[in-house]
């Protein structure tokens, strides 16, 4: 019985909805209070029994794989200056049975085209998508991704997360409609992307974390560009389900949208009033300028 170990990060992207912060550094490297986005998306897939993970990078990511990689003249000074807290949280980024692996998408063609970049170490195995934009606070309980995997250990297909979202949102996701109108788990029988709200089949959006069977790639390779004259995972998983079972699953926590400014400064917010070190104050702070 195949397990996922293998997860997929896109970070291509522009990061142009944050301009001019993402103008020299990847929008992935932006911090909630202390952490970078992709470090919760890696946090969340390792928790989750992953030990490859993949990145799909372009220019200007360096910083990505400098945070993933041993910072030698830091781990040095901080070693030096007995900082063994400090020293810990820099080695701590990625556990030692993890391996990173980088792979340049060129052109920025979409997000099927990214995940095709992935085919060569993927294979056939069945493998996650975590989009880093996407924070999913599992608030304590079993983190997102491990939800899904042990879906997909009970079910053997490929799995969507969603979420039900307004109608007038539609047109920001992918939307899938299914078997039954709710459920926590359901069979797909379609999915769109961004449709327009009166077009929408449903209002269940598709997040950014899938399981997929290692069946999509033949399917996005096939792939003609869709919505936004891009090449869309969305269309890839369309044509899969036609000979694939593919599951919606509603998964237990909160999303974040921390590609917009709102849901990057309510994420800020939540998980800076939970932080040891500045939870406290920090509600005092907030409270106070509420009186
Ligand atoms: C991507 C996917 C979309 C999905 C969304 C989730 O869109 O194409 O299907 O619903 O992520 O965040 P993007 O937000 O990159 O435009």
């Amino acid at each position: 019985m195949k397990k996922v170990t293998k997860a997929v990060f896109p970070v291509a992207g522009l990061g142009s909805r944050f301009l001019p912060a993402t103008k020299a550094s990847p929008k992935e490297m932006m911090p909630i209070v202390d952490k970078p986005l992709i470090q919760y998306a890696v946090e969340e897939a390792v928790a989750a029994g992953v030990t490859d993970l993949v990145f799909i990078t372009g220019r200007s990511k360096r910083a990505i794989e400098d945070h993933f990689d041993k910072a030698y003249e830091l781990e040095t000074e901080l070693e030096v200056r007995g900082k063994t807290e400090l020293l810990k949280i820099v080695r701590d980024t990625v556990p030692s049975h993890v391996n990173c692996i980088y792979i340049r998408q060129a052109e920025a063609l979409g997000l099927g085209h990214a995940v095709l970049c992935a085919a060569p170490v993927v294979g056939d195995d069945p493998f996650a998508v975590l989009l880093a934009d996407d924070l999913l606070d599992s608030q304590g309980e079993t983190p997102v991704l491990k939800q899904m995997t042990d879906v997909y250990n009970y079910h053997r297909c490929s799995v969507l997360g969603v979420m039900n979202v307004a109608q007038e949102q539609t047109r920001q996701y992918g939307i899938v409609s299914t078997e039954r109108d709710s459920g926590e788990l359901q069979r797909v029988t379609g999915i769109v992307e961004k449709p327009k709200p009166e077009e929408a089949p449903s209002t269940q959006a598709v997040i950014g974390r899938y399981i997929l069977t290692g069946r999509i790639f033949d399917h996005l390779r096939q792939l003609k560009p869709g919505a936004g004259g891009e090449l869309q995972l969305t269309d890839a998983i369309a044509s899969l389900l036609q000979e694939e079972a593919v599951l919606a699953y509603q998964f237990k926590g909160v999303r974040y949208d921390c590609g917009s400014k709102l849901g990057y400064l309510q994420a800020t917010v939540e998980l800076g009033l939970r932080h040891p070190e500045v939870g406290a104050e920090f509600a005092a702070f907030l409270a106070s300028r509420q009186a």
